[in-house]
């Protein structure tokens, strides 16, 4: 399997190291700046002795090499200083992400198209426009991540191994975002009888804004490790057709009265993408704030178009 990576920086060249380390897939990486994937690619190559694998890197300013990819995947775009949100972001990237996508669909027309940049919710969108393809081959991560963090910080808290923890955050990927402790639980028992409602509370508000922490700690950039992980698990899902259920940003056809806008929803992955949705008996609050996210989302679109 070949998966592009579009964009060599932070998260785009560790997500490599990832999938050619993990044995998932050869990576071609492509960034604007001249010799820098190339190098970056050399490095990786040089590694794969000590790593024991035999996957091929390679570095590329050029989509030719990007032919028949079987994902595609953007983090091509700037990304937040201090002070910064993530809209703040939304033209500058606007514009890398549709040039990116329509480079690399010319090569790859039948690829499975997967967006990091951000703000994500609505870079998925215009990627998606920008691509002509089927809504079921785009998406874009964020859940998964935002799903991690919440994991690691109820492992941080109840002191107990983060592989028994499963979370679920729907929604965008911002401040708006809705984790729902409801559906939370430590090895089936349910969150919400292991902790208070004000610490489920700190805890839902730190991811929230559980990137920003890292801006404000990191200064120079912001995470990488981390969501170049999720991303990973999502190639590895598809890839190897898993029909694993993750949080990812998928197409609404009218989920929660909610139309034509990508949003973070338990999605079934395989091969042919998105493959379902799962449909959650949401509370109407819970209702209210993915509205929200929607309206946010499509306002933002709306402005990147402007
Ligand atoms: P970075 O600055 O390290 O890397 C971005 C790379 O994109 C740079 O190497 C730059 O040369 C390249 N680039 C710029 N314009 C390009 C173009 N037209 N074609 C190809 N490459 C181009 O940034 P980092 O940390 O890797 O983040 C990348 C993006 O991912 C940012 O927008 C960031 O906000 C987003 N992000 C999203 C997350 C999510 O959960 N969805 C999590 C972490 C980051």
């Amino acid at each position: 399997a070949r998966v592009s990576v579009i964009g060599a920086g932070r998260v785009g060249s560790t997500l490599a190291q990832r999938l050619v380390e993990k044995n998932i897939a050869d990576v071609v990486l492509v960034d604007i700046v001249e010799g820098m994937p190339q190098g970056i690619a050399l490095d990786l190559m040089e590694a794969r002795g000590v790593e024991r694998h035999d996957r091929q890197i390679i570095g590329t300013n050029d989509y030719a090499d990007t032919s028949n990819s079987d994902i595609v995947v953007i983090t091509a775009g700037l990304a937040r200083k201090p002070g910064m949100s993530r809209e703040d972001l939304l033209k500058t990237n606007a514009k890398i992400v549709v040039d990116a996508t329509k480079k690399a669909l010319e090569r790859s027309p039948n690829t499975i198209l997967i967006l990091v940049t951000n703000p994500l919710d609505v870079m998925t969108y215009l990627a998606w426009e920008a691509s002509g393809l089927p809504t079921q081959r785009v998406m874009g991560m964020a859940g998964v991540l935002d799903a991690a963090r919440f994991q690691a910080f109820i492992s941080m808290e109840l002191g107990v191994s983060i592989q028994d923890i499963h979370t679920m955050v729907l929604g965008n990927h911002g401040d708006l975002m809705v984790p729902i402790p409801r559906y939370c639980t430590v090895n089936g028992v349910p969150l919400t009888e292991l902790m208070d409602t004000p610490t489920i509370e700190r805890l839902v508000d730190r991811t929230r804004t559980g990137g920003t922490e890292i801006v404000n700690l990191m200064k120079t950039g912001s995470a990488y490790f981390a969501p170049a992980s999720s991303t990973c698990l999502m190639c590895e899902a598809i890839l190897q057709n898993q029909s694993r259920v993750l949080p990812v940003a998928a197409y609404l056809q009218g989920e929660y009265g909610i139309n034509d806008v990508f949003l973070g929803m338990p999605c079934q992955l395989g091969s042919n993408g998105v493959e379902k949705i799962l449909k959650l008996d949401l509370t109407d609050s819970e209702k209210a704030a993915l509205s929200h996210c929607a309206d946010t989302v499509r306002e933002n679109i709306d402005q990147a178009k402007a």
